[in-house]
């Protein structure tokens, strides 16, 4: 952690621009922008599955499923995770002065030590500690034995104590709940799983008075049914969102399928938006979503409650980066 935080005065953000390509929220959760930005509102970045690239396992180091994992590197990854992308694409979420980071997983490929701390020193030149909220992909817990070499080297930006997570890490008036769905798993398996002492946390913690805050889970996998084929899912999806419709949340951020998607867990105070980020790495013209980050503004609606405004922001194949038109949520209504 030798490099110190980046903590430039960074330029101002400039509200709304349009972009051209829209993206895939359900009807009914669709709404343009009209008239002018709202006052009070706090700004989130969502990024996730940076994939950083860093020097290849050894000969020593490829036991079990590092072996596999490399060869995945080697036959398609290697060109698909573009570092300046990642690069574009950090340096335009900083431009846009959030006033925290969602970060959700996957931050490196076969978790190694030299791997943990390079991404520690990334995550140092994001934003300060106290600004970022972050979970581990599977990626990031790829091997038995990762979780202590992850929780060694990005200390400063987890929970405290034995029991990391669920923990959270509060911006401004949002409460960011952070859920691990980091498991070893068997090769050929990129499944994910919260298991039962963690989701007994998250009940308990979901059921502390809200006080007007705004609460977001961020979780790597997508607690929802049907986005992921069964060896990339979420195992117990059904109970973690079951936990978070009960439990009162407005909204989740995940990460892991590298895509722009936009589902919901339906609750009693209206349906919970579940939005998934694109990877922040992936080189353009090689899938169907580039590298990209997800803007997210948070703002009080009077009686209506809390309302987000969304936008997508992805690099171009010249290199710039062009923002889909925004998408607005209001969000469930939840008891104070
Ligand atoms: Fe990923
Ligand atoms: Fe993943």
């Amino acid at each position: 952690m030798e490099e110190p935080h980046d903590e430039r005065a960074l330029p101002a953000y400039r509200a709304w621009p349009m972009g051209a390509t829209p993206n895939r929220a359900p009807s009914g959760m669709r709404r343009r922008m009209e008239g002018t930005p709202m006052q009070g509102a706090i700004t989130l970045a969502h990024i996730s599955d940076p994939h950083l690239s860093c020097a290849l396992p050894k000969l020593g180091e490829c036991l079990g499923k590092r072996f596999l994992t490399l060869q995945s590197w080697r036959r398609r990854r290697e060109t698909l995770h573009d570092p300046a992308v990642a690069e574009t694409i950090r340096r335009d979420c900083q431009a846009a002065a959030p006033d925290g980071f969602a970060v959700t997983g996957d931050l490196v490929n076969f978790a190694m030590e030299r791997e943990f701390a390079a991404s520690a020193t990334w995550l140092c030149r994001l934003a300060a500690p106290e600004r970022v909220a972050l979970v581990p992909g599977n990626h990031d817990a790829l091997v038995r034995g990762a979780a202590k070499t992850l929780r060694h080297h990005w200390r400063p930006w987890l929970g405290e104590g034995n029991e990391i997570f669920p923990y959270v890490r509060r911006i401004g008036p949002v409460d960011l709940v952070c859920v691990s769905s980091a498991v070893a798993t068997a090769p050929l398996l990129a499944s994910g799983r919260v298991g039962r002492t963690q989701l007994d946390r998250l009940r308990s913690l979901l059921a502390t008075p809200l006080e007007e805050r705004c609460r977001v889970v961020l979780i790597h996998h997508p607690p929802v049914d049907g986005l992921s084929p069964a060896r990339k899912a979420l195992t117990d999806r059904h109970a973690v969102a079951r936990v978070i419709a009960e439990g009162g949340v407005h909204m989740v951020l995940h990460g892991h399928l590298h895509a722009d998607l936009v589902s919901t867990i339906d609750a009693d105070g209206g349906p919970v938006p579940v939005l998934g980020v694109p990877s922040m790495s992936i080189a353009t013209g090689h899938h169907e979503h580039a590298g990209s980050w997800r803007r997210i503004r948070l703002s009080r609606g009077g009686a209506a409650g809390w309302r987000a405004v969304t936008a997508l922001r992805s690099v171009t194949s010249e290199g710039g980066i062009e923002e889909a038109a925004p998408v607005v949520f209001d969000l469930p209504k939840l008891p104070v």
